[in-house]
């Protein structure tokens, strides 16, 4: 019998990272936490700043306040360029994921020959929905592409009649990373402009869109970016298309000057014409702690401790797991999987359950899957251990039959 519990206490001795996880707020230690691919753990000085933007910014500085808010979207956005390969003024934060890319992929339609929209079946259910609707405003409609679409199978959709691929750089469902030089080339070719949701790689995968040759991106800033609950997304728009794309929301914070309160709208030449109006403050201040946390740390090392926990999660999962009905859904190649892995179980719900009753939080996908997440910041390689383990417990005693099978609210 292997002693799993020394050799993870080797490798976390050896993690040049270790030291990141003091940064965080974890009051439960003994907690085992593999859900920041869903909402990333509170980093100490975010509350530090949540205060100070509370009592000083808001309670003492009041409206005064706006002249340092005002442009921190932008500000931000170029704390986090680095780590999505983007230039200073590319990025900017503001809305929801899913207004985001309401808006990029509605300018990128407006500016195509096409009014078709390639997306992945498996795309995450918002994104299919909004470009379903975006792309039904310029005519036209969806066309499918498989799981994990590779650059061949995007290809086979393309004509004349699609002016935007928009995929997921990293699959909510399987953690599956795409090619996205190679379908950034393929859509190229045929004249669409191609949009990434980074949701599920921004903080955990270098993106490299420039030199992938992208458009336009969208993503969370909550999952490995650990922004907090609903902290505003954040949108790249390559310097060069800024002043060819028109976006929908034509609100006053896009406006070339926002406090002439003109009588028309005339956008901001730059990436400030993407923004639509007020941002919630309070959450944009913890985005910008959560950001720049993860950039201090730097992407790359971020990277290779994703891949090096997730390599050691599937080889265990495959040792302590393979005989009680799971599978690995996640693709086994580190180059073509993100941060979380997937495993299938018929019991996937119940399981999830059963597991998060004895400290391992993860969450559950329709229609089978447990997800396993890994931040590389807090993550150690105990908690990979503990979560095989456990798992395995869970299934040999059937823990997980104590469970509802039927699916809460939130899974
Ligand atoms: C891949 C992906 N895209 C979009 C969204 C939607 O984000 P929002 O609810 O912030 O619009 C999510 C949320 O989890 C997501 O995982």
């Amino acid at each position: 019998v292997r002693d799993l519990a020394g050799e993870a206490a080797a490798r976390d001795a050896a993690d040049p990272l270790a030291g990141w996880r003091e940064r965080f707020h974890l009051p439960e230690p003994e907690l085992v936490y593999l859900d920041g691919n869903s909402l990333g753990p509170l980093p100490e000085q975010t509350r530090e700043a949540v205060r100070r933007a509370v009592d000083e910014e808001w309670g003492r500085g009041l409206v005064r306040s706006w002249d340092s808010w005002l442009h921190l979207g932008v500000e931000i956005g170029d704390v986090l360029g680095p780590l999505i390969g983007a230039e200073p003024g590319e990025v900017a934060l503001s809305d929801q994921t899913s207004v985001d890319l309401f808006k990029l992929a509605d300018a990128a339609l407006g500016a195509a020959g096409g009014a078709d929209i390639v997306t992945e079946a498996d795309n995450f259910p918002s994104d299919r929905y909004v470009l379903a609707g975006v792309a039904a405003r310029h005519g036209g409609r969806l066309r499918l592409v498989p799981p994990a679409p590779s650059a061949e199978d995007v290809a086979a959709v393309l004509d004349g009649g699609v002016g935007l691929v928009s995929l997921s750089l990293v699959s909510y469902r399987s953690g599956a990373f795409l090619d996205a030089a190679g379908i950034g080339e393929v859509a190229r070719r045929h004249g669409a402009f191609t949009l990434w949701d980074l949701s599920h790689a921004a903080g955990a995968v270098p993106c490299r869109l420039r030199d992938a040759g992208a458009d336009l991106a969208i993503g969370c800033t909550y999952k490995y970016l650990n922004g907090g609950p609903g902290a505003p997304a954040f949108l790249w728009v390559r310097r060069d298309l800024q002043d060819r794309l028109l976006q929908p929301i034509s609100g006053w914070f896009g406006h070339r000057d926002m406090f002439g309160f003109h009588d028309t709208y005339e956008p901001a030449p730059d990436i400030r014409r993407f923004l639509t109006g007020t941002p919630p403050i309070l959450s944009m201040v913890a985005a910008g702690e959560g950001i720049r946390l993860v950039a201090e740390a730097g992407i790359g090392a971020i990277r290779a401790k994703s891949v090096a926990l997730t390599s050691w999660f599937i080889e265990l999962a495959h040792e302590y797991l393979d005989g009680l009905g799971f599978t690995v859904a996640t693709p086994e190649e580190p180059d073509r999987r993100g941060s979380h892995v997937a495993l299938r179980h018929e019991a996937a719900w119940p399981v999830t359950q059963a597991l998060r009753s004895l400290g391992v939080i993860v969450d559950y996908r329709t229609p089978e899957l447990v997800r396993f997440g890994f931040s590389p910041l807090v993550n150690r390689y105990a908690d990979v251990a503990v979560a095989i383990e456990r798992t395995a417990r869970v299934v040999e005693e059937r823990r997980h039959e104590a469970f509802p099978a039927d699916r809460g609210e939130v899974t």
